[in-house]
């Protein structure tokens, strides 16, 4: 494991597409897991000016979402699919064809998760995926509980999930109450992991992620088990982390101890 811990968000950004890009650019058709939520915005912000750049390329670049709702109406504003149109593939040339979000509109819900599991293995699996955490260390639609074997699937949300997401909706009654997510099985077998947390409201999940016990009760922990995992922190999101029990494990990168 490799951790950054930058002084704010846009430093994160900054860093987290810079690797993404390094990490990419040896390949000839990418495919590139993204997440939704705020956490990524300033990553595909710099993804975006990147490519204005001429340093990123995505003329051959797929996109697998990590999940999306069960029961939003086809082309709501607030679909995931919607969500990463307008904030990561129109800012960077990634045409609809090449964006693979669940779709649940043959309303079968189980069946499209099996679908959409073996488009990723038929894409030849995900080479970077791009994570947030849930402050309850969810990761995509993963809740605590959920099977460290789990593939992608219908999954019920928690009440605080809905509560979390209601920002984005009329009234909270409205957050739907299903969705499809790639399992936690799913997003370990891609080749590399960026987990990006921002906030204060995101350390005690990040502590309990990065230096707590692998438990189902915090799925985020199946990540130390990942052999490329890099986690991008804001100085906020890393405040309640043990550094010395972390540096045991892991590269740290702290630009508080570089600015000493
Ligand atoms: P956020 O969501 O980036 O909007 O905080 C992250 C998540 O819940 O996975």
């Amino acid at each position: 494991m490799i951790v950054h811990v930058l002084p704010d968000p846009d430093a994160v950004g900054s860093l987290a597409a810079r690797l993404i890009e390094a990490e990419l650019l040896d390949i000839a058709a990418p495919v590139l897991g993204v997440a939704t939520g705020s956490t990524p915005e300033p990553v595909y912000a710099h993804l975006t000016r990147r490519r204005e750049r001429g340093t990123f390329r995505t003329d051959r670049l797929r996109a697998f979402a990590l999940d999306e709702y069960v029961g939003l109406a086809a082309g709501h504003a607030e679909s995931y699919r919607s969500v990463l149109e307008r904030g990561f593939a129109a800012p960077l040339g990634v045409p609809a064809e090449r964006l693979h979000v669940p779709s649940w509109e043959a309303d079968d819900p189980a069946a499209a998760s099996d679908a959409y599991e073996r488009e990723i293995l038929l894409a030849g699996g995900i080479d970077l995926q791009v994570l947030g955490i849930g402050r309850n260390g969810h990761i995509g639609f993963n809740e605590p509980g959920s099977d460290f074997r789990s593939l992608t699937r219908v999954v019920p949300l928690t009440e605080s999930t809905r509560a979390a997401n209601a920002r984005f909706f009329e009234e909270p009654a409205d957050v739907p109450t299903l969705s499809i997510s790639q399992g936690l099985a799913t997003i370990m077998r891609a080749r590399a992991i960026a987990l990006i947390a921002t906030g204060a409201d995101k350390a005690d999940a990040i502590r309990a992620a990065l230096t707590g016990p692998v438990d189902t009760g915090m799925p985020a922990s199946i990540l130390q088990r990942h052999p490329r995992l890099r986690v991008f922190l804001d100085g906020a999101a890393a405040s309640r982390l043990d550094l010395t029990l972390l540096a045991t494990f892991a590269v740290v990168h702290d630009w508080r101890e570089a600015a000493r």
